[in-house]
């Protein structure tokens, strides 16, 4: 399968974000990826719509806007009108939480069982808008809680740290996980997010997933477009 590589926009000068984005397209980057957190569904804040909307004016690639906030249904139309072309939601804000990150500021959030319906109708909201649904999970949710999902979305997004940080470690329980939905016969995207670099990210192409998604890795190189090139070099 072909690599698509996303770069997050996280790790970038936010005070030149124009330039950042620009210099994501020089290099061959295919999407650009934001991540949106909200202080309670993960312990950082970030960017939201408004910031989405300006990145949007920069940039011709597809956007990608990584929900990391509660009630997310809520901001679905938000974020597609402010130019996102993927929206990926958490199944986590979808069924009980877990005993232990039930709390506010108790993270990461994980559940056990899914809220399928709950889920379902948004991920349709996103493609009755002619978008891109993607549902994401975090490393200590199981898996299997997509089993009813996996037709109803474009992409599934595997977490390999727990959300809310650039620059973190690679988890490979991830990669379990990408076989898994391989074995269950989803073709569609499987996309991988968190520690992914040169080190980490022949492995989890080896399990079948084709998209990568980078932060530090790229905006901390020398040479972004070779490490573009490195990435998109692990697919066939
Ligand atoms: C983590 C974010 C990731 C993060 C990746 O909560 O969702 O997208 O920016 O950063 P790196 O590539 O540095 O691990
Ligand atoms: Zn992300």
């Amino acid at each position: 399968m072909e690599v698509i590589v996303s770069t997050s926009i996280l790790s970038a000068d936010f005070g030149k974000l124009a330039e950042a984005v620009e210099l994501c397209e020089r290099s061959g980057v295919d999407r650009i990826h934001v991540d949106v957190m909200d202080g309670h569904f993960v312990p950082n804040i970030t960017i939201g719509p408004v910031v989405t909307a300006a990145v949007r004016k920069y940039t011709k690639l597809p956007i990608a806007a990584h929900l990391m906030i509660e009630n997310p249904g809520d901001y679905i139309d938000a974020f597609i009108d402010a130019g996102a072309d993927l929206v990926g939601v958490h199944v986590e804000c979808y069924g009980e939480r877990r005993v232990a990150c039930r709390a506010y500021g108790q993270y990461p959030k994980e559940i056990d069982v899914l809220d399928v319906p709950a889920l379902v109708k948004d991920l349709r909201r996103i493609r009755a808008r002619g978008k891109q649904a993607c549902v994401t999970i975090n490393p200590g949710t199981p898996v299997e809680c997509l089993a009813q999902v996996l037709n109803e979305v474009d992409a599934v997004l595997i977490m390999s740290v727990n959300p809310g940080f650039s620059g973190q470690k690679f988890m490979p329980s991830a990669l379990t996980k990408i076989m898994w939905l391989r074995a269950q016969g989803f073709k569609r995207d499987i996309a991988v997010d968190g520690g992914v670099n040169a080190e980490t990210a022949p492995a989890v192409v080896k399990a079948g997933a084709n998209v990568l998604i980078t932060a530090s890795y790229f905006f901390s190189s020398q040479d972004h477009r070779g490490v573009v090139e490195a990435l998109k070099r692990l697919g066939s």
